[in-house]
C-alpha cells in the first residue's frame, strides 16, 4: 500500500519546496516509486521538480466539456476524462506527476477536486509513496483531497505567528475527521536557532517538531534562475535536514 505524505501550511511558508525536497530525498535513497500530486490550483510543483506538465485535470475537464459531441464512440464523459488523466501523467526522473490545475467557471472547482480525489484512490496504490503539495491556508482542507494521510507535515515560517497558524491548520485537519496517521511541524527558512518564544510556542502546540530547515541561499538562487530544486547540491544543509526527516519520519516507520 502506498504511503501518503501531505504537505500543508500557510501561503509562502515553503510547502512546495518541502514537498519537492522530500520527493528528491526518497529518490536519492532509492526508497521506492513516487506519485507527486500538485493539489494547488496555482501549480508550481512541476517547475520546482523540473518536470514539464503536459496537461492538468482542470484543463482536461474544460477540453472535454468543449467537445462533448466528439468523444470516442462508446466512451462516456467520465471514462474519457479518466483516460485523458492517465495519459497526462508526466513521468520523468522516476516521478509521476499529477497536476490539478486551475478550474475556471462556477462549480468547476468542486468537480475537479472530487475528480482528483477519486483518481488518487485508484492511482496512488501503484506507487510506494504519494506526496501531495497542497494549496495554502485552511479552507481547501475541508475539500479533503485525500481521505487518508499517513504523514502530514505542517510547514511554518520562522515566526511565532507562523507557528500559531500552523497549529490552527493542524487542528482544522483533525476537526474535519481526516484520517491522519502522524503529523509533524516543520519550521522553514530559519535564520539561526529558534527564539525562546518560538520554542515555547512549539512545545505548547502538542505537534511534534520534525525539523528546522535553514534559510538556504542556494534555493533562493535557483528560484531566481527558475531552475529545479534537483540542482541543489546534495551537500546543502537543507538537504541533510530533509534526508534525516525523510529517513526518520517517512522511510523507517513501517
Ligand atoms: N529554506 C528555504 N531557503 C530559502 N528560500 C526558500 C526556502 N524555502 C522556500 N524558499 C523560497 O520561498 C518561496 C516560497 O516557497 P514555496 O513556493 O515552496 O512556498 P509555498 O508554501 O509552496 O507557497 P504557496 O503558498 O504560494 O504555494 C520560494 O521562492 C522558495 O524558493
Ligand atoms: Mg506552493
Amino acid at each position: 500500500m502506498t504511503r501518503i505524505i501531505a504537505v500543508t501550511g500557510k501561503g509562502g511558508t515553503g510547502k512546495t519546496t518541502v514537498a519537492a525536497l522530500i520527493i528528491r530525498a526518497i529518490l536519492d535513497k532509492k526508497a521506492g516509486s513516487v506519485l507527486a500530486v500538485d493539489a494547488d490550483p496555482n501549480s508550481t510543483l512541476g517547475e520546482t521538480l523540473g518536470i514539464k506538465v503536459k496537461d492538468t485535470i482542470a484543463g482536461i475537464c474544460e477540453d472535454t466539456r468543449a467537445k462533448l459531441d466528439k468523444l470516442p464512440a462508446g466512451m462516456s464523459k467520465d471514462r474519457y476524462i479518466e483516460y485523458r488523466i492517465h495519459e497526462s501523467l508526466a513521468e520523468e526522473k522516476g516521478i509521476s506527476l499529477l497536476t490539478m490545475g486551475r478550474p475556471e467557471g462556477p462549480g468547476c472547482y468542486c468537480y475537479v477536486n472530487s475528480l482528483l480525489r477519486d483518481m488518487l484512490k485508484g492511482l496512488s496504490d501503484g506507487y510506494d509513496f504519494t506526496v501531495i503539495d497542497n494549496e495554502a491556508g485552511m479552507e481547501h482542507i475541508s475539500r479533503k483531497t485525500a481521505s487518508r494521510i499517513d504523514i502530514l507535515f505542517v510547514v511554518s515560517d520562522f515566526s511565532v505567528m507562523g507557528v500559531r497558524s500552523a497549529l490552527r491548520i493542524h487542528k482544522l485537519v483533525y476537526s474535519l475527521g481526516i484520517d491522519v496517521g502522524r503529523s509533524f511541524l516543520v519550521v522553514n527558512k530559519a535564520k539561526g536557532a529558534l527564539s525562546p518564544q518560538i520554542e515555547l510556542e512549539v512545545k505548547d502546540s502538542g505537534l511534534n517538531l520534525a525539523g528546522i530547515l535553514a534559510f538556504e541561499q542556494g534555493i533562493e538562487n535557483l528560484s531566481l534562475q527558475n531552475k529545479p530544486l534537483f540542482d541543489l547540491p546534495a551537500s546543502a544543509d537543507i538537504m541533510k535536514s530533509i534526508n534525516r526527516i525523510t529517513e526518520e519520519k517517512i522511510c523507517r516507520v513501517k
